[in-house]
């Protein structure tokens, strides 16, 4: 696990993360070890295996989620944690022949990929903790825009739930360096321009600003996985 680095703690401080959890859920959401996390993180794998060009995404996802939001309390990095792991389970139900397709989308399939938010709050309904903690609601609105042009509800600005608004860009960091099939992956530093870019129109420039200031954490990361992303040329 990443060790917690102060730096950008009081940046995320001014705003609250996660919805109030209740005691008996408190406990659910402590550490790394706990059965919560570690069905989340064989949740998110699953979703992973389906797709060869999205391996170790819902991984990194979490990982680079809890490292932005160590600026708040354990607590809460432990839930948009658990968030990370799950934020794409709604893909279970899209058909995988979409999934992988390497082509081109039809509108049709594009909006079959676009339910999986929705789809993945539905899958979680059951499981009252999850929507105590606030788990739900990312998962949920993870596909929202700062600028209010996200999917599915088109939330605007701070209405987009915070925990939601740093998984979006650890989604979106994850993604850019993977290769898709209508692209070639970057490298971290193209990566962390194009979100510095996107800054205030995609993503919420708080959470921007928080990530700038502990990319080196990130990028040490992808270095303890031995990846060649990191590397600039
Ligand atoms: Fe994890
Ligand atoms: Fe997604």
């Amino acid at each position: 696990m990443l060790k917690k680095n102060k730096k950008w703690e009081t940046i995320l401080k001014i705003e609250s993360t996660t919805n109030r959890t209740c005691f008996e859920c408190n406990h659910l959401f402590s550490g790394q070890n706990n059965m919560l996390h570690q069905l989340a993180e064989s949740l998110g794998s699953a979703i992973d295996a389906k797709d060869p060009y999205t391996s170790l995404h819902s991984e990194e996802v979490a990982e680079i989620s809890f490292t932005i939001a160590m600026g708040f309390s354990q607590k809460d990095a432990d839930i948009i944690h658990v968030a990370g792991h799950l934020h794409d389970i709604g893909k279970i139900g899209v058909p995988d022949n979409i999934l992988q397709k390497r082509g081109p989308l039809s509108d049709e399939e594009c909006s079959h990929i676009k339910k999986h938010p929705e789809m993945g709050a539905s899958i979680l309904k059951p499981v009252d903790c999850l929507i105590e903690s606030g788990v739900t609601e990312m998962v949920l609105y993870h596909h929202e825009r700062y600028d209010g042009g996200g999917y599915p509800e088109g939330l605007k600005g701070h209405k987009i739930p915070m925990g939601a608004r740093i998984i979006s860009l650890a989604d979106a960091l994850s993604a850019i360096l993977q290769d898709r099939p209508y692209r070639l992956k970057q490298n971290f530093d193209e990566a962390v321009k194009e979100i510095e870019r996107c800054s205030g129109t995609q993503f919420d420039p708080i959470v921007v600003k928080a990530f700038i200031k502990i990319k080196e954490v990130v990028r040490s990361y992808f270095y303890q996985i031995n990846d060649f992303r990191v590397n600039s040329d």
